[in-house]
């Protein structure tokens, strides 16, 4: 690995603290309907406890995409072609992408994730894996556009962004994140990047509020670490006792919700704010989306990818798509 530390792009305070995450906190719990964005839920303890959701036998979004991985290789390499530098957008664990590494011959990889030291860990064990490849960790959220490392700027690219978490973003959101890692990966119309994308399919109910509820209380020890965490880093008074976590299909939308649900009337500080929760009340803490074909289409098209292939598993409940950036032409 050429870059140890990789390259850090999150701005925060005094105490260590994200600034993002203060007043993210601080403006979701002041809505009428509290919420707080999916992606704090990823500190050191919340990737190790979605390293931990992934194995859990519910949750088959990992199982599915780690099989059309295992088994596409070879069409990836012939529709992507070597020496691209892979982007890895949310890489988390990387463990999914020794798969696709092996299959195409890239010229770097630059895992890119919102939660630094896990991210640094995960790199460096992957560079032990991959003794030739470059690889430049980078610690920024990627709903912005981020400036690649240096050495990757002339490579051709590849957007990977396994793991459905495109699906944690409503579609406006969604649709921007589409469009800032398209000006982040950059490219000129004669090398126009790809992007391969994992997004997960509608189906039953009961599969789907099981995956994000597992038996062994997995997926509420994940969402309770938010309100941890709010209590760590931002001198939280959260009475994580009278939180209940619960995920439900919510079909108008095609999402499951997470929420932390209130047990009781209660009420708390966080930096100095005091919020209040009345029973029943709830924090919403995450949405993941599923889609359909046209549904995947539509929002791909929609942030400037235009569909190249798809891949389903064997049971057909996880897509893997291929896209490559949009021609600006004129309309139609
Ligand atoms: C659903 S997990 C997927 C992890 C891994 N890619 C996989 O497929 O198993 C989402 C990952 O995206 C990261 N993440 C979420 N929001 C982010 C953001 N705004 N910027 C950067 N990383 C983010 C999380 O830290 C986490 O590692």
């Amino acid at each position: 690995m050429k870059a140890e530390q990789g390259i850090v792009l999150v701005d925060r305070d005094d105490d260590g603290v994200d600034k993002a995450f203060r007043s993210d906190v601080l403006d979701g719990l002041s809505q009428p309907e509290k919420a707080v964005p999916a992606r704090w839920l990823y500190d050191d303890a919340g990737s190790q406890l979605f390293e931990d959701i992934t194995g859990v036998e519910e949750y088959y979004p990992t199982r599915a995409e780690t099989e059309i991985l295992e088994t596409r290789g070879a069409e990836f390499a012939e529709l992507i072609g070597p020496d691209r530098a892979v982007v890895e957008f949310g890489s988390g664990s990387s463990v999914k992408t020794p798969l696709l590494l092996k299959a195409i011959q890239p010229g770097a990889y630059v895992p890119l994730d919102i939660a630094g030291d896990f991210l640094r860990e995960a790199a460096a064990d992957l560079a032990k894996k991959f003794p030739d490849l470059d690889v430049y960790p980078v610690e920024a959220d990627f709903t912005k556009q981020v400036e690649l490392p240096r050495e990757v700027l002339d490579m051709k690219k590849l957007g990977f962004f396994p793991g459905s978490t495109i699906g944690n973003m409503v579609a406006r959101t969604a649709v921007d994140l589409l469009r800032s890692m398209r000006a982040t990966l950059g490219g000129e119309e004669s090398e126009l990047p790809y992007l391969l994308i994992g997004m997960d399919l509608v189906k039953d109910r009961e599969v789907l509020e099981a995956a994000y509820d597992d038996a062994s209380g997995v997926t509420a020890e994940f969402n309770l670490n938010l309100a941890r965490r709010i209590n760590r880093e931002l001198a939280g008074t959260i009475p994580v006792d009278a939180l209940e976590h619960s995920a439900v299909w919510n079909d108008d939308f095609a999402r499951v919700e997470m929420h932390l649900r209130a047990t009781r009337d209660i009420a708390f500080e966080v930096s100095g704010h005091r919020f209040e929760l009345a029973e029943g009340e709830t924090i919403h803490t995450e949405n993941s989306h599923k889609f359909t074909r046209r549904s995947t289409n539509t929002l791909l098209l929609a942030g400037g990818w235009t569909p190249v292939k798809r891949w389903l598993d064997s049971e057909k409940r996880f897509s893997l798509v291929l896209a490559r950036a949009t021609e600006l032409r004129n309309a139609p």
